[in-house]
């Protein structure tokens, strides 16, 4: 499948809202190579845009409170943006580390902050996440007295009842169990604390204890299970797509899978292999999110690396588009500055939608793949 031209999207966005903008690309300087900034200047943005092609809305993660995300007038001007972002994902404040520091000790203050800025701008919440093997406390991963089945099955059910009760419909979702599988084997259950002690039932478990609290508050929060590397066709996908089919035969309520996208410049999948991969998750009756996308590189990015990438954003995203059952994209923060990229894989980075030339707390400059985004949202549906 072959992008549109870039010089499009101004108009196409232009056709429906006033006061289009010549499309053309500027070079924005950078120390150590020259980066494709758009030339995209209006009212009209991705959330905008996603809304227009019937997505709940285009969203992002960020970290907040507690970082320099929230102290960056800069980059926080751009996150208030209603135009380009109608979702918030907490990056890590809703984790168990963070929620639940001592046992059945809960600390809702950076959650309920989280959702009380969301809120003042606007966006929806994607609360992230209730059981996951990393980002837990020390009491959970070295007890004073090992675990059981029975202890552990406790603590599961007791941590992920009372952030549900205590968030409530304050969540459009909950990812309720994060990363469950592993790459190698691929499709096997990751061995993590949860898994160790109580088996592959930890997973239906923390499914069923959402269910209760939102049976008996008569809620409205949908649960989804996520995971990457279940984008495109596979054993790991096959895996997840077991695990909703069996959830589902067992009466558990399961209402969508989120699919991270954590992709690399030239070996993201394909248009293709993400569509059929959408369909196959509404095919099993959930709904489907783009939950944590970005697009990482080898540092610096040559020109082609730049182009390509705006290739890799729009196919991920047009695979969205055409898929009724899609509800939504979120990118796993807009701005290289704070992405997790850097710290995680040396050398690689460039993975975000936006930069900022001169660092923190300077203006940030959309890149080229913000107008791949772009229109993929604004062009027609494939007739899917
Ligand atoms: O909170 C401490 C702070 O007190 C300390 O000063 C600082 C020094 O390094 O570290 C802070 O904790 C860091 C935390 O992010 C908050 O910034 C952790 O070291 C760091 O490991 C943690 O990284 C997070 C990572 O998950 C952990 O696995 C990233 O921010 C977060 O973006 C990332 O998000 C995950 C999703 O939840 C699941 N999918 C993959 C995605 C990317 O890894």
């Amino acid at each position: 499948m072959s992008m549109r031209s870039l010089a499009t999207v101004a108009a196409l966005a232009g056709a429906a809202f006033a006061a289009p903008a010549p499309a053309k690309t500027t070079d924005v300087s950078a120390t150590t190579t020259t980066l494709l900034a758009t030339a995209t200047n209006k009212a009209f943005g991705l959330n905008d845009a996603a809304k227009q092609a019937g997505k709940l809305w285009f969203g992002t993660a960020v970290d907040i409170p507690g970082t320099g995300e929230a102290q960056d007038k800069f980059y926080f001007r751009e996150f208030k943006s209603p135009h380009d972002f109608g979702e918030a994902t907490p990056a890590n404040i809703m984790k168990f580390d963070a929620t639940e520091p001592e046992q059945n000790s809960f600390n809702f203050t950076g959650g309920d902050y989280f959702l009380d800025v969301a809120e003042q701008y606007g966006k929806q919440v994607r609360c992230h996440n209730l059981i996951w093997q990393s980002q837990l406390p020390n009491w959970v991963n070295n007890p004073a007295t090992p675990w059981t089945n029975k202890t552990l099955s406790k603590v599961l059910v007791n941590h992920v009842t009372n952030l549900v009760e205590h968030f409530g419909d304050r969540c459009y979702s909950w990812d309720v169990v994060n990363e469950a599988f592993a790459d190698s084997p691929a499709g096997d259950y990751q061995k993590n604390v949860w898994f160790n002690n109580i088996g592959p039932e930890y997973v239906p478990m923390a499914f069923a204890a959402a269910q209760k609290v939102i049976e008996k508050n008569g809620l409205k929060v949908k649960l989804y299970y996520n995971d990457y590397n279940i984008e495109s066709p596979g054993a790991k996908t096959t895996a997840a797509l077991n695990l909703v089919s069996e959830l589902k035969g067992r009466g558990i309520q399961i209402d969508g899978v989120g699919l991270e996208s954590h992709f690399i410049v030239g070996s993201t999948p394909s248009y293709h292999q993400q569509l059929q991969t959408k369909r196959a998750f509404v095919r099993e009756g959930v709904e489907v999110v783009i939950t944590e996308l970005d697009v990482r590189a080898t540092l610096p990015p040559s020109a082609a690396e730049q182009t390509q990438q705006v290739q890799d954003y729009y196919d991920s995203v047009k695979s969205c588009v055409d898929v009724a059952g899609c509800v939504g994209i979120v990118v796993w923060d807009f701005d290289d500055t704070y992405s997790w990229v850097p710290s995680t894989f040396a050398g690689q980075g460039y993975a975000d939608l936006f930069f900022q030339p001169h660092g923190a707390n300077h203006p940030l400059v959309k890149k080229a793949a913000y107008d791949g985004v772009l229109e993929a949202l604004t062009g027609a549906a494939e007739g899917v």
